[in-house]
């Protein structure tokens, strides 16, 4: 029996792997995240409840402890918030626990995201504004805080001044408004005490998790189509959602791998700038969004829409090693009459099947597509493979073939009932 799963988003985020997270998370003991803050945005449904999800693993609600990586960008206060809000309605969050070398968010990050978004006007990258490409810029730059270090309040006080310094320089130049680096001080050491129970070198915990046999599930944020090396650069995120990086955004050896799934949207879906071949706009592209509630859980906006791209998701099969899929969002394609599905990109005359390294290339790749008939019938409600019509089935297995990895899981619905596991993986 397989003892780690790694979800891994295989388009541009929002394929559903919260849901996919909550549903695995019954049978491991342990989850995980490895990247990413919170610029995530997962939606999880179970027993007639909603929850919204950011930074904290979206196993939270079954596992017997989660952990946020050494890879994460951390907001304390978004933390704060989202373990309040989780505690209001019912959810413990005692078993949290946060690396004490994962970075730190703090309000200059915030606005220097913003700053770096308008000083790039129309190149934009459209992101969440939420400090998360600035703070990982630290960090490679060897000037970030790190969780541990904000529990020395000497030491806090230290990097937190000359960090303060180096920030309102840049911001007052741009006439940014600048930050006070006693407030902040004051503010960030009240978070770091209410943090600090849950703080620990989670590598350590994980190793003695492998050695009393635990399962493990590891959740990614973003998708590798939003990876900073394997992604649409540079419209992409600041991070590695690809499977490699759970290594080492969590202290763990590669050998621990096991299973990869990569969740897979039925269609595709992106929020913010960058090219997106298979897009659509019109009657099928609203019909998909109303269905789908393909609106931003972070930042409301509306998602942009396409057809299913193969090329996309093989790449993703490719760079993160999938072992298996999870289709979801299956439902929302019922009643087109015809689907489309990209096999190949049309690059300057030539067809290609990969996915080219430059944005300017992939703004020039035209979808080849093939088509299949789509199905009427509502398939919410089925809770087997055979119990799809026919349509939905072809669908499902062409995808399967064009990807080259089986499928492991589909999903029908927002509710954590409303799927289907094909493979056992715990
Ligand atoms: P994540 O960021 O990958 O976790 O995905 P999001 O939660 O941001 O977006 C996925 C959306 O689709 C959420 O609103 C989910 O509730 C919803 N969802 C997930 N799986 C399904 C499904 O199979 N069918 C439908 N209709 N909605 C789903
Ligand atoms: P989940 O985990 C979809 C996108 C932003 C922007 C780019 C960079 O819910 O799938 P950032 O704020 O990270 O610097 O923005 O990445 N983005 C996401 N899109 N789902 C996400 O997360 C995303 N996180 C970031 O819209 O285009
Ligand atoms: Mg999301």
């Amino acid at each position: 029996m397989t003892k780690t799963v790694v979800v891994v988003g295989t388009q541009w985020g929002d394929e559903g792997k919260g849901k996919i997270t909550d549903y695995l998370a019954q049978s491991a003991d342990i989850v995980a995240r490895y990247q990413g803050g919170n610029n995530a945005g997962h939606t999880i449904e179970f027993k007639g409840k909603q929850f919204k999800l950011r930074l904290i693993p979206s196993g939270v609600f079954s596992a017997e402890k989660v952990i946020l990586g050494n890879g994460m960008v951390i907001n304390p206060e978004s933390l704060l918030e989202e373990m309040a809000y989780l505690n209001e309605e019912g959810v413990s969050t005692d078993h949290i626990r946060v690396s004490n070398r994962a970075h730190v968010i703090f309000p200059y990050h915030i606005e220097i995201d913003g700053l770096q978004e308008e000083l790039k006007g129309d190149q934009k990258v459209g992101t969440t504004k939420r400090g998360i490409g600035p703070c990982y810029a630290d960090k490679y730059a060897r000037f970030g805080i790190r969780i541990g270090d904000m529990m020395d309040k000497e030491t806090f006080a230290e990097i937190l001044k000359e960090n303060i310094e180096a920030k309102n320089r840049l911001l007052a130049r741009h006439g940014k408004p600048t930050f006070n680096f006693e407030e902040l001080l004051e503010k960030y050491s009240a978070y770091a005490k209410q943090i600090s129970p849950y703080v620990t070198d989670t590598s350590y915990e994980l190793d003695e998790a492998f050695k009393s046999g635990k399962k493990v599930l590891f959740e990614g944020a973003q998708g590798v189509m939003l990876d900073i090396d394997h992604g649409t650069y540079p419209f992409v995120t600041s991070s590695n959602p690809s499977a490699g990086a759970v290594t080492t955004g969590l202290g763990v050896g590669p050998t621990k791998i096991e299973e990869v799934i990569g969740v897979v949207k039925a269609y595709s879906t992106r929020v913010g700038e960058g090219a997106f071949p298979t897009e659509i706009e019109g009657p099928n592209a609203d019909r998909i969004r109303e269905i789908g509630r393909e609106y931003g859980t972070v930042t409301g906006r509306p998602r942009r829409i396409g057809w299913f791209d193969s090329v996309v998701v093989s790449h993703t099969r490719r760079v993160s090693g999938l072992t298996g899929i999870s289709i979801n969002l299956l439902d929302v394609l019922s009643g087109i009459d015809t689907l489309k599905l990209c096999t190949a990109y049309e690059l300057d005359g030539k067809e290609i099947k990969f996915v080219p390294s430059t944005i300017r290339e992939f703004e020039r790749c035209k979808p080849v597509y093939e088509e299949m008939p789509g199905w009427h019938e509502g398939i919410t409600g089925v809770s087997s493979y055979e119990e799809l019509p026919v349509a939905a089935q072809n669908y499902l297995r062409r995808i399967e073939e064009l990807v080259g990895a089986p499928i492991a899981i589909f999903s029908v619905g927002p509710d954590r009932d409303q799927t289907i596991l094909m493979k056992q993986l715990f």
